[in-house]
């Protein structure tokens, strides 16, 4: 008995954490926007589709290697096989680039909070709040240094416990929150439109833009392509089912994802303009859901807690990209993990700049028609992600052999229902399609 339970708060520990990281802003902040302008019901049919096929087999796969190796995703790569050393190192600089930007969100989702908590609601809901809000200087890169204090704070004294402990408990009550807020949504007058643009997919609108972009954002909502998952694999019991823990984590991450376009996208049709869709961006979340609480009952509450919850999901997404960031660098240049932190959180701080300051006293600058938070998120999720996850799946497929992975996920008897699936999709489909789809989406040949 006493074994079977601690068996049992192992295997939820493990998919808790994993599924700690992978929701964050991705699923609140940057799924809902990318369907708003990849036409609604067709990039979450894409998204859907790349979800089950892609992003279960390589999630498979890293969690996998991470299981075998018992090392961290910056060594596993190189513990297979020499030659294959580099790949670790690229995985890594992903999150150096995220880390910076994704703060400046988290910045803004605790400004909101604050605002919403001390009763700001009603001047939330005017349309020049959110845009005199970012173009502002020193307000945005104050919430943004706060954001990124708090979570170097929490990396640096280590107090996991903690941070695990509140968060067992507040994303049960995030989801909650997030059905109710969807459902009321949904009831809003004029949302009809709304939720058949988000669900009822219009295949004019599908494009190769449209399957680069959803897969960007797979590859960044589950925390992919960038070791982490290698590592949280390492840190898995043996006799776990790695494909049941897989399912579970993407039924978590992508459930979430779908609520927060339910509540976000409808709003846009009752009360905002349609204009909205197109200039769909990053800005989408902060301008379509105070709208949504102004209009609901004790919505200056609910909104309070709403933004609280995400403050959180972003503060663990961020603790785990900091964390990853701060121990590449210990193992590379074997710092100190104090040391490493404080650099780590003022060169994000740098970093993250341009991203802050794009919206306002930078605005006129672009890189290849971009701002900046454009371009880094860009850069990340669909170029060096894409690249990340084409080097894992030929090194699976060809180099350590899909067999080597499925031997892992079958290991203490377990079984593995996709094996088929999982050796074609690495092997052929997936590298295939990544270099179709990026090719096409970068425009350097036309389909
Ligand atoms: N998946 C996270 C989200 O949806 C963002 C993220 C991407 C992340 N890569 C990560 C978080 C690595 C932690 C570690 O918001």
């Amino acid at each position: 008995m006493e074994n079977q339970r601690s068996n049992f708060s192992s295997k939820i520990g493990f998919i808790l954490a994993a599924a700690g990281s992978a929701v964050g802003l991705g699923n609140i902040w940057r799924f809902p926007y990318l369907a708003a302008k990849y036409g609604g019901g067709i990039f979450l049919l894409v998204y859907l589709i790349l979800a089950v096929t892609f992003g279960f087999s390589l999630m498979i796969a890293e969690i996998a290697i991470g299981r075998k190796t018992g090392v961290s995703g910056i060594e596993a790569f190189g513990v297979l096989s020499k030659k294959w050393k580099f790949a670790g190192l690229f995985a890594a600089i992903v999150p150096i680039i995220i880390l910076p930007y994704y703060s400046v969100i988290g910045g803004w989702v605790t400004k909101y909070a604050v605002t919403f908590i001390t009763g700001g609601m009603a001047q939330t809901a005017d349309d020049a709040f959110f845009g005199g809000f970012i173009s502002g200087t020193s307000e945005p890169i104050f919430w943004f240094a706060l954001f990124l204090l708090l979570t170097a704070a929490v990396v640096f004294f280590g107090v996991e416990k903690g941070i695990e402990k509140a968060s067992k408990i507040l994303m049960p009550i995030l989801i909650i929150l997030s059905v109710t807020i969807a459902v009321y949504s949904l009831f809003m007058d004029g949302a009809a439109e709304g939720a058949k643009y988000y669900l009822i997919p219009d295949f004019s609108k599908f494009s190769s833009g449209t399957v680069l972009a959803a897969m960007g954002q797979l590859f960044y909502s589950m925390s992919l392509a960038m070791g982490i998952m290698i590592t949280y694999g390492s840190y898995m019991p043996k006799d776990t089912s790695i494909e049941k823990s897989v399912r579970q984590i993407e039924i978590f991450d992508t459930g979430i994802a779908f609520i927060a376009g339910l509540m976000i996208i409808p709003p846009i049709f009752a009360v905002g303009t349609p204009d909205m869709l197109e200039k769909a961006g990053p800005g989408l979340m902060f301008v379509s859901l105070p709208k949504l609480f102004s209009h609901m009952a004790g919505g200056q509450i609910v909104g309070a807690v709403f933004f609280l919850m995400v403050f959180f999901a972003a503060l663990t997404s961020s603790i785990s990209l900091m964390e990853t960031v701060v121990s590449v660098f210990m193992d590379k240049f074997g710092w100190k993990r104090k040391t490493t932190c404080l650099t780590v959180a003022v060169g994000s701080l740098l970093v993250g700049l341009p991203s802050s300051l794009g919206f306002g006293l930078w605005k006129g600058i672009k890189i290849l028609g971009m701002d900046f938070l454009d371009f880094f998120d860009f850069s990340a999720n669909s170029v060096l992600m894409p690249i990340g996850a084409f080097i894992t799946c030929i090194f699976v497929g060809y180099v350590i052999k899909p067999a080597s992975i499925i031997d892992e996920v079958k290991s203490y008897g377990n079984s593995f229902k996709a094996e088929k699936l999982f050796s074609v999709v690495i092997k052929f489909i997936a590298p295939v399609c990544i270099v179709l789809i990026f090719l096409t989406g970068m425009g350097i040949i036309k389909l």
